[in-house]
């Protein structure tokens, strides 16, 4: 498959993925000059939710909030509209929650967003999770592999107005080619060449994913256990743009 013609360069997302808020609070100082976006994932936002959010409302880059909702529809656009605010680029659900989920989703942002005349965030769907393997995916009882269940759901998504997904670098370049360069991809699971993979099973270099086509990549580990983050960050960004 040939890599997608780019519209414009990736965006780095960097995951607050800490215990404590004081430590999240000083990654977005050593970060923030760089321009990256933020992920405020679930740790983030069971243990120190309101305040994170509070500090990331003016950072220049906005933040991303990577709830991975899956419940139903009423639920779901129901917390949705719970976390519309100022700052807030992207909110995720899960694509396995279905379509009438994911429009509850979409339309809660657009309503909440309205009401509080602020922009609206992008809703993401969350595709097949890079920490599940070919063999995990039968052990679920879904057939193919992880790009062949990323298309479907992809589809899914894609037909409830959200602007994206989440998947694999290995899928971006199929995913641009059935819907085009608009729907976006945001990919986790980015290790530099020679990083320990930890859990994610579907790795890829910032390298790879870029040239794939992904307009977003995640990186947690890599650099906030890094003995220096903001060198970390600024060489990740510097190999996404090779
Ligand atoms: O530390 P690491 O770079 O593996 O962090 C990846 C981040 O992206 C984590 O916060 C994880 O929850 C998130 N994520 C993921 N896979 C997905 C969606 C989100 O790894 N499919």
């Amino acid at each position: 498959m040939t890599p997608a013609t780019r519209v414009t360069s990736p965006r780095l997302i960097v995951a607050l993925d800490a215990a404590e808020y004081t430590e999240a609070e000083s990654l977005v100082e050593r970060l923030a000059p760089l321009g990256v976006m933020f992920k405020v994932g679930l740790e983030a936002l069971f243990g120190y939710g309101e305040r994170i959010r509070a500090r990331l409302e003016h950072t220049p880059g906005g933040y991303f909030i990577d709830a991975k909702l899956h419940d139903i529809p009423r639920t779901v656009g129901a917390a949705v509209r719970t976390l519309v605010h100022p700052g807030v680029r992207i909110i995720n659900v899960h694509a396995l929650g279905g379509a009438a989920m994911m429009e509850a989703a979409v339309q809660a942002a657009a309503t909440r967003a309205e009401e509080l005349e602020i922009e609206a965030p992008e809703i993401f769907a969350v595709t097949i999770l890079t920490s599940i393997a070919p063999e995990d995916l039968r052990e679920l009882g879904l057939s193919g592999g992880p790009g062949e269940n990323a298309i479907r759901l992809a589809a899914l998504a894609r037909d409830a107005r959200c602007a994206g997904v989440i998947c694999g670098a290995h899928e971006v370049a199929e995913l641009k080619s059935f819907f085009g360069t608009e729907f976006a991809t945001l990919v986790p699971g980015i290790r530099p060449a020679g990083a320990a993979h930890d859990d994610q099973k579907r790795a890829a270099t910032p390298r790879d994913a870029a040239q794939a086509g992904a307009d977003y990549l995640v990186v947690g580990r890599p650099i906030t256990r890094a003995a220096d983050p903001f060198e970390a960050a600024q060489s990740i960004l510097a190999e996404m743009r090779t």
